[in-house]
């Protein structure tokens, strides 16, 4: 699935293009099934044209799981035939939304996910992983998530759990049972928020993740105490608010490490990965559209034939 300029979703169409090569260090995969995340379609529509320059013809997609075909030079622990879940080398680049992925970083799929969910889950096991690290969240702290119900929001919840977290999570009021499922505190976003928190957290909240950017910063900082207790991955209003703005960039993640606990914890049956909705990958333009609503429960996902 490629776009050869920015536009709507009626750009994306399929091509048969060269087969990419796993280099050292990769494996590729025939992909069974990839995310779809807001910044397919952010960069797609040009809208990150100031941050990011993506190459066309572009293949969107980040993150994704299949069967490794082919082994990189230096891959140990990992073998033809497996199935495995992971990240294209560099975001931005994109990828995985096609016939055969490159994977820069991946674990073994756990049993317990379908390829569809697993499909849906690297990037935001990367993003939850960086997040919570940067916050230094710990065991006993309480976390409030802005956006608690999306794709980043239902995992980083789950992980901040299983570290012994208490987990606050804002959501509109149709979404409030699905996160008491994860063991999340539902509250509803918007004006008055400190106040609803208050009440939840009488002792306050430690540590606050934006997985919204929905011009929320002044009273997320208000509600933590301090900026650096808060950490957005969504406003790009981030520095005016002396606030850490956290996105994947080029070269290792401090998330990658998350992907083998994640998995282990799968399969404990401690992480879920819940699915908004699954498009075939001629259906990709519907599930970047869906995506563009904003009101994913959970991860969209394409899967590939
Ligand atoms: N920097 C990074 O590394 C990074 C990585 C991944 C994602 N992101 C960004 O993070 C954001 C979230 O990504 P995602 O994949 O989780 O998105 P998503 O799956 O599309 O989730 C959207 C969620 O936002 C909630 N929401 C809508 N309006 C809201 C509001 N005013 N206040 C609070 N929550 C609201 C919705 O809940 P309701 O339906 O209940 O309203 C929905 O569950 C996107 O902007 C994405 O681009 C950044």
């Amino acid at each position: 699935m490629q776009y050869h300029r920015y536009g709507g979703s009626e750009v994306l169409a399929v091509e048969e293009v060269e087969e990419p090569h796993a280099g050292p260090g990769q494996v590729r995969i025939a992909v069974r099934a990839t995310g779809v995340t807001p910044a397919d379609w952010y960069l797609r529509s040009g809208r990150l044209r100031d941050f990011v320059s993506p190459a066309f013809p572009h293949t969107p997609g980040m993150d994704a799981a299949g069967i490794v075909d082919e082994v990189g030079e230096g891959v140990v622990g990992t073998a033809v035939g497996d199935a495995v879940f992971g990240l294209v080398p560099f975001a931005d680049q994109g990828g995985a939304a096609a016939e055969y992925a490159v994977l820069e970083a991946w674990a073994a799929k756990p049993r317990a996910w379908s390829f569809e969910e697993a499909g849906g889950a690297a990037g935001n096991i990367d993003t939850a992983t960086r997040v919570l690290e940067a916050l230094a969240a710990a065991e006993g702290m309480t976390l409030l998530i802005e956006g608690a119900a999306g794709g980043v929001g239902t995992i980083t919840a789950q992980l901040a759990r299983a570290r012994g977290l208490a987990v606050i999570g804002t959501a509109s009021e149709g979404n409030h049972g699905f996160l008491e499922r994860f063991g999340v505190v539902p509250v509803t976003y918007g004006a008055g928020l400190a106040d609803r928190v208050a009440a939840l957290a009488p002792r306050g909240v430690d540590v606050v993740l934006d997985a919204a950017g929905k011009g929320s910063l002044a009273d997320l900082v208000a509600i933590a105490g301090d900026p650096e207790r808060v950490v957005t991955i969504a406003d790009f209003d981030a520095a005016r608010h002396g606030v850490r703005f956290s996105r994947s960039e080029a070269g290792e993640s401090p998330g990658w490490a998350g992907l083998p606990l994640a998995a282990e914890q799968a399969d404990q049956g401690r992480l879920t990965v819940p699915l908004h909705a699954v498009f075939p990958l001629k259906e990709i333009a519907t599930a970047h559209d869906v995506s563009a609503l904003g009101h994913a429960r959970g991860k969209i996902v394409v899967t590939v034939p």
